[in-house]
């Protein structure tokens, strides 16, 4: 066999198309392949990790695409100069209800990859071209997005985003050209959101400029929904305690228990910006976020602050609420605001606290709102909570 029959090999062999078995392959070689993604995740179903879902199954021949491309590229070479490559696939949008398994099947395949590549939380993401931009602009370069954006794109082939969502008029102005210019250095994109592009950045300021970005996602990228069965992360939590008190080491064991069992990725600090502010989460993966209650309701932050968290997670740890009496006004009351964000907006609570709900605030002004508080931090404990 060739060295460009062997890179043939592989590449079919990634993707599991049905004909790679009529290629000829030693049984060493065949040993020290690639596994392709559907191996990956049925060892993951075979080890109770996963339920196997059909509507996840159909994300993963897309992948697959993808990833052969990014795979075979580099062997290109190989097959001297008259192999002209195949044109680069469409990166992939994946979008759907949460905790439908989106960053679960992008990570699994990030990490099956063997290409230059780089996984991100989008919004860090943008924060990060922000900061480019502001260093550029201080250097007096004119177009401060092209040399940031020329920097994300060195390195990688493959950039691969969690939760794409435009809520800001400083990304969605931006978003376009960046995409753009990434788009036309080869690099391949694939992203999960909520929502489909047609319901990004919806009724925001200045949409019409904002309409070209969808339409270039849609041109680049399939676009694919992903009606899994199930919120496995709800399916997760479902019956499992939520409120620990008191906040002792049993407590605390459980907690990281549920947080190793939600986290995917690494956990990274996560920065909001709200009003000039930033507001840092310091460890966050795949929309969980894990925060000391001093660290959250000790500061002087108020409702825009804790409403853009409530925005940014889907659940939320909290840790060592301690009982608070008259001198801790501030803080009840931002603990009040707190969760009275979380609650609108759905988020999962998880707690260790040194009392129970009803006994966390008894003395000082603003008890009786404090009632409420803990009816919503009871509420928030009850199983079908979030879904
Ligand atoms: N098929 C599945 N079976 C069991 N658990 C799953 C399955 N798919 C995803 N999960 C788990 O459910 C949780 C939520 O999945 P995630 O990928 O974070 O959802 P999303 O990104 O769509 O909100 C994660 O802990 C993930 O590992
Ligand atoms: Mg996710």
């Amino acid at each position: 066999m060739t060295v460009a029959e062997n890179a043939v090999g592989v590449a079919d062999r990634v993707c599991a198309h049905p004909d790679w078995l009529f290629l000829w392959v030693a049984p060493d070689y065949l040993d020290a392949m690639p596994k392709t993604l559907e191996d990956i995740y049925a060892e993951k179903i075979a080890a109770g990790d996963l339920t196997r879902d059909p509507a996840q199954e159909a994300v993963l021949p897309i992948l697959c695409d993808i990833r052969t491309w990014l795979e075979e590229a580099p062997k290109r070479g190989l097959r001297g100069l008259f192999a002209k490559g195949p044109p680069p696939p469409k990166g992939l949008y994946l979008w759907g209800g949460v905790g439908r398994g989106k960053s679960m099947l992008m990570d699994m395949f990030v990490e099956a990859v063997d290409a230059p590549k780089r996984r991100v939380h989008f919004h860090a993401f943008m924060q990060e071209i922000h900061a480019g931009m502001h260093e550029a602009r201080k250097k007096g370069v004119d177009d401060a997005l092209k040399p940031v954006a020329e920097a994300v794109a060195a390195d990688i082939r493959l950039l691969a985003f969690d939760e794409m969502q435009i809520t800001d008029i400083t990304d969605a102005m931006i978003v376009g050209r960046l995409f753009q210019r990434l788009f036309e250095v080869g690099v391949l994109v694939v992203t999960t959101s909520n929502r489909p592009p047609d319901d990004l950045y919806k009724d925001g300021l200045n949409r019409a400029l904002f309409v070209p970005f969808i339409e270039l996602l849609k041109e680049r990228m399939v676009i694919h929904h992903l009606a899994a069965e199930a919120d496995y992360r709800q399916d997760k939590l479902a019956g499992s305690q939520t409120y620990f008190a008191p906040a002792n080491a049993a407590a605390r064991a459980a907690v990281q228990a549920i947080w190793e069992d939600l986290v995917t990725a690494p956990p990274e600090p996560l920065t909001l910006k709200v009003k000039g502010r930033d507001v840092v989460l310091p460890k966050f993966s795949n929309g969980v976020a894990r925060v000391p209650f001093w660290d959250l309701c000790g500061k002087p932050l108020g409702p825009a602050d804790y409403l853009a968290v409530a925005e940014a997670v889907r659940v939320l740890i909290l840790e060592d609420v301690p009982n608070l009496s008259r001198s801790n006004y501030n803080e009840a009351k931002r603990f009040v605001i707190l969760i009275d964000a979380l609650y609108e907006a759905k988020v999962r609570l998880i707690v260790t606290a040194a009392d129970i709900p009803e006994r966390l605030y008894v003395e000082g002004e603003g008890t009786f709102e404090f009632e409420r508080t803990a009816s919503r931090l009871r509420e928030m404990q009850s199983e079908d909570w979030g879904t």
